[in-house]
């Protein structure tokens, strides 16, 4: 076999789009071998671990992973559902922040498109693609709270804005910081502006706001302008992240690739992805140098669960993305042209675009306009 890919399911809903996903890979015979493996609440109630060893194991195994949802609940519901004899000795963690960590996932990637006759758009002619910083920026994890003397005693020598907090007790202070890295900034931005050109888009837009955070949008700023220069065919921007919102609003048919740090991207793509019919289409790509996790952007909804009743197109539209990374073109089209002749015609559409087919009904549609 040509690849070995990862399957995680997860939990809830998850499952039934991951089966959706079996059934479309299965139909365009891809070359490959699919192994599942275990992720998510189910393990973190039976083992203490949403994240297994053996998953981690099976991942540097394969070529890539198709990742469903998972479940997380709050602290002490986390707890509670542990069998007794684990409670106190292990504590729950994100396992995709965890998978983007170990795999050095850096690239968030989020295409949001207007599928034409998708009830649900805001406007027609949408086509973005948004690439994350998935690594650092305000969600390093580096945070105080309460604050430290030694922490406050350093910003305070270092930075005079700090005078005007000399006045609050250290617990009624936090901390989070926004760490950038040079090197951070370039592969996100390269990775984008590769894009651009491979896909033979027309322009890229980085969003920060260096005229207030000066010293990391600024870095980031400056990275991006110089390597926008070996670019020259493609158009570059820049644009501050809360003019961006309004933007997006007033005329998203203008924006093409957009690049920004880890949670200004986080916050335009799930903006850009209501734009284009919401959590049924929005799909995602958390990808590295050697290593891609392909993932629909919704979580488990518990509800759903096992009724087969959500969107599977954007679990679908992550298979598309995972062909692409793969070196598919032919087969990625393929899957690209049935989703979207599926969407067009309208004949078969899930709850949410007001319809009430199932989730795999709404695969095997795909399956028939593919060819
Ligand atoms: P959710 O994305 O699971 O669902 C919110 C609502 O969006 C659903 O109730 C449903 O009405 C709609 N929806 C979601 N996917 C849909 C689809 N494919 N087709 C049609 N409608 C769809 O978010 P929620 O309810 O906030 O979280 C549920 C669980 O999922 C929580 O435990 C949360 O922590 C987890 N979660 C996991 C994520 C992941 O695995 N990457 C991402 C977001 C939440
Ligand atoms: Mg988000």
């Amino acid at each position: 076999m040509k690849y070995k890919i990862a399957m995680l399911p997860g939990d809830g809903i998850g499952k039934d789009v991951m089966e959706a996903a079996q059934l479309v890979l299965n139909a365009l015979e891809l070359d490959a071998e699919y192994i599942y493996g275990d992720i998510g609440w189910e393990f973190w109630r039976k083992e203490g671990n949403p994240l297994p060893e053996r998953t981690i194991e099976l991942l540097k195994e394969t070529d890539c992973a198709l990742f469903g949802a998972i479940t997380s609940k709050p602290k002490k519901e986390a707890e509670e559902e542990l069998p007794p004899h684990l409670r106190g000795k292990v504590e729950y963690f994100s396992p995709i922040v965890k998978l983007r960590q170990i795999f050095d996932l850096y690239a968030n990637v989020r295409p949001c498109k207007a599928y034409e006759g998708n009830p649900l758009n805001y406007r027609d002619n949408i086509d973005i693609v948004i690439f994350r910083e998935n690594t650092q920026g305000l969600y390093s994890g580096v945070e105080f709270r309460p604050v430290p003397d030694e922490v406050r005693n350093v910003l305070e020598k270092y930075n005079p804005n700090m005078e005007k907090f000399k006045d609050v007790p250290n617990d009624e202070m936090a901390i989070s910081l926004r760490i950038f890295t040079r090197e951070g900034c370039r592969r996100i931005i390269r990775k984008a502006f590769e894009y651009a050109k491979e896909h033979n888009r027309k322009s890229v837009t980085v969003v920060e706001k260096p005229n207030v955070i000066r010293e990391t949008s600024g870095m980031m700023i400056e990275e991006a302008r110089k390597i926008a220069e070996e670019y020259p065919d493609i158009e570059y921007g820049e644009a501050n992240i809360d003019a961006m919102a309004m933007w997006l609003i007033k005329n998203p048919e203008r924006y093409d690739i957009l690049v920004s740090s880890n949670m200004f991207g986080d916050i335009i793509s799930d903006l850009a992805a209501q734009l284009v019919g919401g959590l049924g289409f929005a799909c995602g790509g958390n990808i590295g140098d050697d290593y891609a996790i392909f993932e629909p952007v919704h979580g488990s909804a518990p509800k759903y669960a096992g009724k087969y009743v959500v969107n599977p197109i954007a679990m679908l539209r992550s298979v598309k993305m995972m062909l692409d990374w793969l070196g598919e073109k032919k087969l990625a089209e393929k899957l690209e042209n049935g989703i979207a002749r599926t969407i067009k015609e309208g004949k078969v559409r899930t709850y949410d675009m007001g319809g009430n087919a199932t989730t795999l009904e709404m695969a095997e549609e795909v399956i028939r306009n593919m060819d």
